[in-house]
């Protein structure tokens, strides 16, 4: 039996090796140059071509490489049997509470009016009394970083699908987006995409927000509508945002972002997945598979995360 690894554009050797270094045992092979497809039972994708998987006859589950699994969601020739897992990395989560710490630090001390100004033009800081903090998507990454910001002596609320239990974070659903967005200054967004969420932060969402708004951005580029968020930029109705994913990665040099400076832009680098921390969690799963026990992390996939 063996564990392929699929990716357009990305290396993957480092996981081939991750994999090997925790059990030589292994049979890993890296698409597209697979030699037993019918030893395949559980592949691992990160952004994988259409139709990729339809000669993999014993294929039973298809891991995703990273948090999200939307990629996997949106191909429908992918068939219905087979099971989706995602990657819980704890590393994921301490680099994804240091950036949206980084950006509301930047934010609070203002640190954006200094860059590359030639002025000596001290600028009055906010408190952390000014700013209050709400984090879209409460899934594994999310309640852990509104649980850091909360530590780190901010008022946050938090915004999920199913209500959440957090100590210290006001949490909200989807039903009560309104009351959420008009008390927060800084808003993340951490939630999976989904036909429910794709293009939700857009015009009319950023005029709910409470005075002085920020967005930051570290789910999907699909989440955001790109010229909703220029106008709202231009027109101060958002004072800044911060975005690590866009709709088209790399962001093509051609596209306006890169042309406003209240916008800091980062290519997709918020929280990378740990080729060690995957390679054991996929262990785990195999070694569930092959002995019929259940899935860590699975996807569901009428939900889509
Ligand atoms: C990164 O974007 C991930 O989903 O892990």
């Amino acid at each position: 039996m063996s564990i392929l690894l699929v990716a357009k554009n990305r290396n993957l050797a480092p996981f081939k090796e991750a994999l090997l270094n925790a059990d030589k045992n292994l049979d890993v092979e890296i698409w597209p140059n697979v030699e037993k497809p019918e030893r395949v039972q559980l592949a691992v994708a990160w952004n994988q071509p259409k139709n990729v998987f339809d000669s993999y006859p014993n294929l039973k589950v298809i891991s995703s490489l990273g948090a999200g699994a939307d990629h996997l969601i949106e191909d429908s020739t992918i068939p219905d049997h087979i099971i989706f897992t995602k990657i819980y990395d704890p590393s994921m989560v301490t680099q994804m509470n240091d950036y949206v710490y980084a950006s509301v630090l930047s934010i609070l001390m203002k640190l954006e009016n200094y860059r590359n100004s030639e002025h000596w033009d001290p600028a009055p800081k906010y408190s952390r009394e000014d700013l209050t903090i709400g984090i879209m998507g409460l899934g594994n990454i999310g309640k852990e970083t509104a649980t850091y910001l909360s530590n780190q002596g901010f008022k946050v609320f938090g915004l999920s699908n199913s209500k959440k239990e957090i100590p210290e974070i006001e949490t909200y659903t989807y039903n009560d987006l309104d009351p959420f967005l008009k008390q927060v200054n800084i808003l993340v967004n951490l939630l999976p995409l989904t036909k429910e969420t794709e293009g939700i932060l857009d015009l009319a969402l950023f005029k709910k927000l409470k005075n002085p708004s920020f967005i930051i951005n570290v789910a999907r580029g699909n989440h955001l509508i790109d010229e909703d968020l220029i106008y709202a930029l231009d027109t101060n109705i958002i004072e800044s945002a911060y975005l690590d994913v866009f709709n088209e990665e790399p962001l093509p040099s051609s596209h306006p972002f890169w042309s406003r400076d209240t916008l800091f832009i980062t290519p997709h680098i918020a929280a990378i997945s740990d080729p060690d921390n995957v390679a054991s969690a996929l262990i785990d799963n195999y070694k569930r598979l092959l002995s019929g026990m259940e899935l860590q992390n699975v996807v569901d996939r009428s939900k889509g995360y």
